[in-house]
């Protein structure tokens, strides 16, 4: 690991408060075994979903370079076991952070990652430059998010892809009035702090707008994700005009949700309100930006954003014209088909488990069930179909629903 001296921001006492705290909480909680992990990603076809949610008109190929900034104690060494044939480096500030992925990285002998203790402002002093780069939970905690954006997007190859998450605000109203709370009467990061929290937080009224995700959101039941929201001496949320706005400052174009079903006012619940057709005629950002006001719990937006000079189109998927006959659907893991207490008229329903809106499920006919289950993740939609009408529509609704991508 390599360790910088030299000061790296021109908010320095934000980001010193910021180290100190994950030096002192790291987050996530470390873990100590990734033996599931690795189980999980071994399967070839989930690492080809993937690699085509970031580029469905690449080859696939497995030997990319990838940047983990702000990699926290374990997101560099899974990505390295994801990607044994990839190249896998993992920055962070945090000493604590970097030591928990050491030990990980030793204990399975990942000889394709390599650490820098290093702040993402300064990742150009690495000297290289990257396929894909991941910061996820990062950068709302600087106290320069444009900064550290351009200094990213700096070592991004032409082609290649980001992976970034930030908060959304809505969603997380409740965990900015605690904040708030904490701030007025001085509740610090401290073990004592933290407990004296916990003990508050059960007293809260039923109907605070915290109350459901403490019921929800099992991470929260532990203190370095309770101090993470809690307690952070910086963070900020981006609603998705604010969101586009920041990647449009940072040379970056939208290129897709990580999961786009929850956005679209053509899937589920919103889709059967008087105004979902007026909303789906909108540009679609203006779609996205409605939904999220609508459906008002957004916690984070995840994002594929590519750099704005890179050849072709920000992303190459339509169903305009002929091409989409030759697009190679790909199961998406973690998608089911259910053929149990069918709705009427459906001869299954497909659901996507790591959608969190429960509204997000897909009843399709037998027609449809038949093409469903045509899908193997070689052969092309051209191949598959039966009638090219009806196949058009059904495959374009499939990937709106994140139940395929596209090679
Ligand atoms: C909430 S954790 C997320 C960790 C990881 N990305 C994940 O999703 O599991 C945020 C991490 O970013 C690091 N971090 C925050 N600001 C940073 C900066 N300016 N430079 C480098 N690392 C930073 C913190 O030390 C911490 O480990």
């Amino acid at each position: 690991m390599n360790q910088s001296e030299e000061p790296f921001s021109a908010f320095p006492g934000v980001a010193e408060a910021v180290q100190d705290f994950y030096d002192r909480y790291p987050y996530p909680r470390p873990v100590e075994s990734l033996d599931k992990y690795r189980r999980l990603w071994q399967d070839r076809e989930r690492r080809r979903a993937d690699y085509h949610l970031f580029w469905p008109a690449r080859p696939y190929r497995e030997g990319h370079s990838i940047l983990i900034a702000g990699c926290g104690t374990s997101q560099a060494a899974k990505h390295a076991m994801r990607w044994p044939g990839a190249q896998v480096t993992g920055i962070d500030f945090s000493a604590t952070s970097l030591s928990c992925t050491e030990q990980l990285k030793q204990k399975y002998d990942l000889k394709n990652l390599q650490l820098h203790q290093l702040p993402i402002e300064r990742v150009s002093d690495l000297g290289m430059t990257f396929d894909q780069i991941v910061c996820t939970g990062v950068l709302h905690h600087l106290a320069d998010p444009d900064a550290g954006l351009s200094a990213l997007r700096s070592v991004l190859k032409p082609d290649g892809a980001m992976h970034l998450m930030v908060y959304a605000p809505y969603g997380r109203t409740g965990i900015y009035m605690l904040q708030e709370f904490c701030r007025r009467i001085g509740t610090q990061p401290t073990d004592e702090g933290i407990r004296d929290l916990i003990g508050a937080l059960q007293a809260l009224p039923p109907g605070h707008p915290l109350e459901s995700l403490l019921r929800e959101a099992p991470d929260f039941r532990h203190e370095a994700a309770l101090a993470d929201a809690l307690l952070h001496p910086q963070d900020r949320a981006y609603s998705v005009p604010q969101l586009f706005d920041f990647l449009h400052r940072g040379g970056m174009t939208f290129g897709r949700w990580i999961k786009q079903a929850p956005y679209l006012p053509l899937c589920g619940a919103v889709a059967n309100i008087p105004q979902a057709s007026r909303m789906a005629r909108l540009p679609l950002a203006e779609q996205y930006a409605a939904v999220e006001l609508f459906r008002g719990t957004m916690l984070t937006h995840s994002v594929v954003a590519y750099r704005n000079d890179r050849p072709g189109a920000p992303h190459p998927i339509g169903f305009e014209g002929e091409a989409w006959l030759r697009y190679v659907p790909i199961r998406m893991p973690d998608t089911v088909c259910v053929e149990e207490r069918l709705p009427p008229g459906a001869s299954a329903v497909l659901i996507n488990r790591t959608h969190t809106c429960r509204d997000l499920f897909l009843p399709i006919d037998a027609a449809e069930k038949r093409l469903f289950d045509a899908v193997d993740g070689h052969r092309s939609i051209g191949a598959i179909l039966e009638q090219p009408d009806r196949a058009r529509s059904f495959f374009e609704r499939l990937w709106w629903y994140d139940q395929v991508v596209f090679a």
